[in-house]
């Protein structure tokens, strides 16, 4: 039975990906039993998850032209990746080919992009920045781009800044910032947009930084709670979950004092008075409706994953915490990447009529790499993968022959025949 309803798609389509990491969509469509476009509409549903690439509307545009115009190839490909039946040599072959045509990124008018390090190329080359040739000749990721979003303002002037005195150089002049953080006492160098972020939201800015995950995002969120509470300012850091509330918690005790620091969460309140208190986001947004008083003296709020803010469920606890936050309460905000950041940030400068500085990283640090999953759970690559495939082919149509050989039943080959043909 192939899965039908998009719910319980996604339900697997998560489980499989939890549990395997980033899969092939062919080898997703096997392994949960289901096809490309339901796989896509699940995709939908969850897009702004941390590794996925396309914004939800990108995804319908891109669905509703290529369901519109591409019928008859939409037909075919389903068809060959409905079929589940891999030891059929020319289900195979189809499967092999259409794989091959998805990892190129061609799927219909559908570009299912393997990592972001191509996404950045082939969104920097549609935007026609003036890298995007040099981008794709080295096929390296586009760099760091800084903007500033005014209130109202629907295109983003932005900075792109490879080299980094120059970078620093110029973002000073743009934004009037100190470059003061630069000899900072980290055990390790920061990254230029680190430095960015840390001296726009010192200079008192309204920050948005989007930057791939695992690449120091947190620090940004540090090194403002440092400042603030050097000058009794107090600062609220949201997260979506309670257990990254919780370490987040034991981090800052660390490094500031169990005195200057609180938690608060659904299941406990330690210390809620605190300068830094770290709450998760439906608190805050409670807080901002029933409790404003208790925000007083509050200089910054951050939203660690702010790109929650698109999740369908909870997508709303960081939308009104941004619209009824106190006017006082600047917001620092940290996302994965997403494509649409500068709308985003532009909302944001609305709502909250400032200024919004984007810092926008997209060298992800940590690669993503592409692996298949062999059926005894070994992650291997393509070649592997081809090859254990092409293996078990083998080794099953021996099987097969020599079941045949000791079958005495005559009808035995019509029945094979009839029982492939189901899985057709
Ligand atoms: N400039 C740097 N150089 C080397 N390591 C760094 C740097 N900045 C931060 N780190 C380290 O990188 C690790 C990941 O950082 P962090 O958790 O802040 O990532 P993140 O961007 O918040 O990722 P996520 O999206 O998963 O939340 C931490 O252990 C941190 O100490
Ligand atoms: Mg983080």
């Amino acid at each position: 039975m192939v899965a039908k309803k998009t719910n319980d798609v996604k339900e697997k389509m998560l489980d499989t990906l939890l549990l395997y990491g980033p899969i092939d969509i062919i080898q997703l469509c096997a392994r949960i039993n289901s096809t490309p476009d339901l796989i896509i509409g699940a995709l939908q549903s969850i897009l702004f998850h941390k590794d996925l690439i396309m914004t939800r509307s990108e995804v319908n545009n891109r669905i509703t032209t290529w369901v519109a115009h591409k019928r008859t190839q939409r037909k075919k490909l389903l068809k060959i990746a409905d079929l589940a039946d891999w030891t059929d040599k020319k289900t195979f072959l189809n499967l092999k080919k259409l794989r091959k045509q998805l990892t190129d990124g061609n799927f219909g008018d559908i570009e299912i992009l393997p990592d972001r390090k191509q996404a950045a190329v082939k969104k920097a080359a549609g935007k026609n920045f003036s890298t995007a040739n040099k981008l794709k000749a080295k096929s390296v990721p586009a760099p760091m781009i800084v903007y500033k979003m005014l209130p109202e303002q629907v295109v983003p002037q932005p900075y792109i800044g490879n080299d980094l005195t120059v970078a620093e150089e110029q973002i000073d002049e743009i934004f009037g910032l100190d470059t003061a953080i630069s000899n900072h006492d980290s055990p390790f160098k920061l990254d230029k947009f680190q430095r960015v972020a840390i001296n726009a939201v010192l200079a008192g800015n309204l920050v948005l930084v989007s930057a791939p995950t695992g690449t120091g995002k947190t620090l940004i969120a540090e090194k403002l709670a440092e400042q603030l509470l050097e000058n009794n300012l107090r600062m609220i850091y949201t997260s979506p979950l309670k257990a990254l509330s919780n370490q987040k918690y034991r981090d800052f005790k660390e490094m500031f004092g169990p005195d200057r620091v609180g938690l608060v969460t659904g299941d406990v309140s330690i210390n809620g008075s605190a300068l830094l208190l770290v709450m998760t986001t439906e608190i805050f947004r409670n807080k901002c409706f029933g409790e404003p008083e208790e925000l007083a003296g509050v200089g910054y709020v951050v939203f660690d994953e702010i790109h929650y803010l698109d999740d369908l469920a909870r997508g709303t606890a960081w939308e009104e915490s941004i619209i009824f936050a106190p006017q006082q309460v600047k917001i620092l905000g940290l996302s994965a990447t997403v494509p649409n950041i500068a709308e985003l940030a532009g909302w944001i400068a609305s709502v909250r009529k400032t200024q919004v500085i984007v810092v926008e990283e997209k060298i992800r640090i940590v690669p993503l790499e592409m692996r298949w999953l062999t059926a005894e759970g070994k992650a291997v690559d393509m070649e592997e993968a081809e090859k254990a495939i092409e293996d078990y082919i083998v080794a099953k149509e021996n099987l097969k022959e020599q079941r045949f050989a000791q079958e005495d039943r005559p009808d035995y080959q019509k029945k094979y025949d009839w029982r492939r043909g189901l899985h057709r």
